[in-house]
């Protein structure tokens, strides 16, 4: 059986590809597609499969998708263009006559109001048109959004937001990741929608509650407007259109649109998700001094 799994240059994508080999998938029957297949060469090393692919470019998809059964695409990074590529990369699954594929979506793409699940709902349609067997991996947040920031959080003793008391199934990547490997290694997914995220949302009051705790350096919750929590995300360097996106996706979870109580994710799992004091241990390990 043959697996293909995309974006393997990317964070999520190498760790389904290292969860595969690590539930004996054998590295011959996986397929690591990226863009710069320089940075995958360790992965060839053990075995598995390198192909190149663009997005943006049909053939090269075609190419890498040829003789697979399984195929999971980890959703593209370009505004204004995913619809598109994802586009391409359905047909091409489509031409290789796969036999599931797996689409890393946002939770709650059915009703989420948050600008990014346009494109992830978009893309589900596709997929429902083109009549490719299919599984939907509605991703809610990586909780590394906030714990990759822990330095700087714990250098102004503030976490900013504009989430309000909403609360947010964040959990690390590699369970979102172990869940995607799961999918493509285990019949009977096709058809599914599965709702992923942490066991236990929170909001980032309670985020910052955690992290005063764990680190011993009081974090307070500072919940800005959404026009102002813009502005503080700009005037920190991050680009403006980069930070309209983020403070939109606080609203949603404002909302609530990025919590789940499904229980998909550790059920495909087979075990808890990981806990959120886990995952900030391990981001203070990082930045405490040796
Ligand atoms: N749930 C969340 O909290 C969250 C947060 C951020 C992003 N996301 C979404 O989840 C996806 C995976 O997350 P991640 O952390 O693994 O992101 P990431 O580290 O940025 O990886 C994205 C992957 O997509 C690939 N990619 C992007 N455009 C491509 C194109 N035109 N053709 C071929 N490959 C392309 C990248 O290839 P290159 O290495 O060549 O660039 C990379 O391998 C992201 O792409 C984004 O859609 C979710």
């Amino acid at each position: 059986m043959t697996l293909v799994v995309t974006g393997a240059t990317g964070h999520l994508g190498r760790l389904v590809v290292e969860n595969l080999l690590d539930r004996g998938v054998p590295a011959a029957g996986i397929i690591a597609v990226g863009r710069d297949l320089d940075r995958l060469k360790d992965l060839a090393d053990r075995g598995v499969q390198l192909r190149a692919a663009d997005y943006a470019d049909s053939a090269s998809l075609r190419a890498a998708f040829t003789g697979a059964r399984r195929v999971l695409l980890v959703s593209g990074s370009e505004p204004g263009v995913r619809v598109q590529q994802h586009h391409n990369a359905i047909e091409a699954a489509r031409g290789a006559g796969v036999e599931l594929l797996a689409y890393t979506s946002i939770v709650n793409a059915d009703t989420s109001t948050i600008g990014m699940a346009e494109d992830h709902r978009a893309t589900e349609a596709l997929l429902r048109a083109s009549g490719v067997p299919s599984v939907l991996l509605r991703n809610s947040w990586y909780v590394e959004n906030y714990t990759d920031h822990i330095g700087i959080t714990l250098e102004r003793g503030v976490l900013f937001g504009s989430a309000g008391e909403g609360r947010v199934s964040a959990t690390p990547r590699a369970d979102y990741a172990a869940a995607a490997a799961a999918v493509l290694a285990t019949d009977g997914h096709a058809g599914k929608a599965y709702e992923l995220g942490g066991d236990d949302a929170f909001t980032l009051a309670q985020l910052a509650a955690e992290i005063s705790v764990l680190s011993g350096t009081p974090i307070r919750y500072t919940d800005l407007p959404e026009a102002d929590y813009i502005q503080a995300l700009a005037g920190n360097g991050v680009p403006q259109a980069f930070a309209e996106i983020l403070a939109d996706a606080d609203q949603g979870l404002r909302r609530g649109e990025l919590a789940t109580t499904s229980g998909d994710l550790a059920r495909l799992l087979g075990r808890p998700t990981r806990p959120l004091k886990e995952a900030v241990n391990a981001a203070l390990d990082v930045v405490r001094p040796a």
